[in-house]
């Protein structure tokens, strides 16, 4: 891999194995410098695999890692460390301290900290005014607010944040949501983790999706939630006097009919689903053209984005799956 400074992050063929469980499979992250980019998947889907190993916590199976330009195991790879803050697991806060006594004693328990450096810190998250107060009268928000400035303390260039709204309630989740899109309008990288799509979403410039330790989407997020379209499932239909294909090869079938529709529709397989970029009104046109083949239509569902449709096929294979995992 060639350095290049432009990726916060990046992996190629990314794989972690604990035993017979493949938590992370040929995962190649891209994450640009300078976005908020959100890495989505639902719990168990390798996420904090991964951010533990680029932390340097964990080795990978395979594959490489480059963090702010420096290969893993390369001797830089400390100096790229120390210009990331990491919010992993719930610092342990002190609860009688204050906000700031408890920022001071965790973040010189790593290095020497200056009192400009934690005012700093405490400012970007919004508590510098309420940094004197203890711990135990904060809210859930305000103290996640806290670990957040924690991650802050020494102007880190990317900071990587595990599932930062997880715990806390619907008021903590807005001021977390807000400040990290704060974090990204004054020009730092954020990396954060979520188990919510709707939150990348609404949060983030760039998105990768993990399903399973796969990577199976990555890229802008407004290029991503662009298309709009018809998830369809076919089935060969009764008695049409031919053998019964197996469904993927259906679906290919019936990709190959779909475009060939005069107005040509953008058609993407999806396992034994398939994707038709085309408005819901179409819906008619494209069930007449499969039943022309000789193709039944069994089920035929809107979907927003290619994202919210990753997120669909996710639910269907996975039982008491919702679509909102
Ligand atoms: N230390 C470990 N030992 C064994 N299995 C693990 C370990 N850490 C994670 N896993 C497994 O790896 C998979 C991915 O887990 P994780 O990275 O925590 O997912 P996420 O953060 O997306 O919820 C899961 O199947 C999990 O059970
Ligand atoms: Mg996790």
């Amino acid at each position: 891999m060639g350095t290049e400074a432009s990726w916060a992050i990046r992996t190629v063929g990314l794989a972690k194995r604990f035993g017979a469980i493949r938590a992370l499979d040929s995962v190649d992250l891209r994450v640009p410098a300078g976005c908020i980019y959100g890495f989505v998947g639902p719990n168990g889907s390798g996420k904090t695999t991964a951010i533990a190993i680029v932390l340097g916590l964990m080795r990978p199976s395979e594959g490489q890692v480059e963090l702010l330009g420096e290969p893993l195991g390369s001797r830089r790879y400390a100096d790229a460390l120390s210009q990331v803050g990491a919010l992993v697991q719930a610092p342990a806060f002190y609860p009688f301290l204050s906000g700031r006594d408890n920022l001071r004693v965790l973040a010189a328990s790593r290095r020497p900290v200056d009192e400009r450096e934690l005012d700093e810190a405490l400012d970007r998250v919004g508590l510098l005014d309420r940094a004197h107060r203890r711990y135990q009268t904060y809210s859930l928000g305000m103290r996640q607010r806290l670990a957040i400035a924690l991650a802050l303390v020494g102007r880190p260039r990317l900071v990587i944040l595990d599932e930062p709204t997880n715990g806390l309630d619907p008021v903590g989740i807005q001021e977390v949501r807000q400040l990290v899109r704060e974090l990204g309008r004054s020009g730092l990288t954020v990396f954060l983790s979520s188990h919510l799509l709707h939150e990348v979403e609404q949060v983030c410039d760039e998105v990768g999706v993990i399903v399973h330790g796969r990577l199976v989407a990555q890229g802008p997020v407004a290029q991503l939630l662009r298309p709009r379209g018809l998830r369809l499932r076919v089935s060969a239909g009764p008695a049409n006097g031919r053998p019964a294909a197996r469904d993927g090869q259906l679906a290919r079938q019936a990709a190959a009919h779909l475009e060939a529709l005069p107005w040509r529709p953008r058609v993407e397989l999806a396992g034994d689903a398939l994707w038709v970029e085309a408005p819901p009104e179409r819906g008619a046109e494209l069930t007449r053209a499969l039943a022309q083949a000789g193709i039944w239509v069994s089920e035929m569902v809107p979907v927003r984005s290619t994202l919210e449709q990753y997120f669909m096929e996710l639910a269907a294979a996975t039982p008491g799956g919702n679509g909102r995992p």
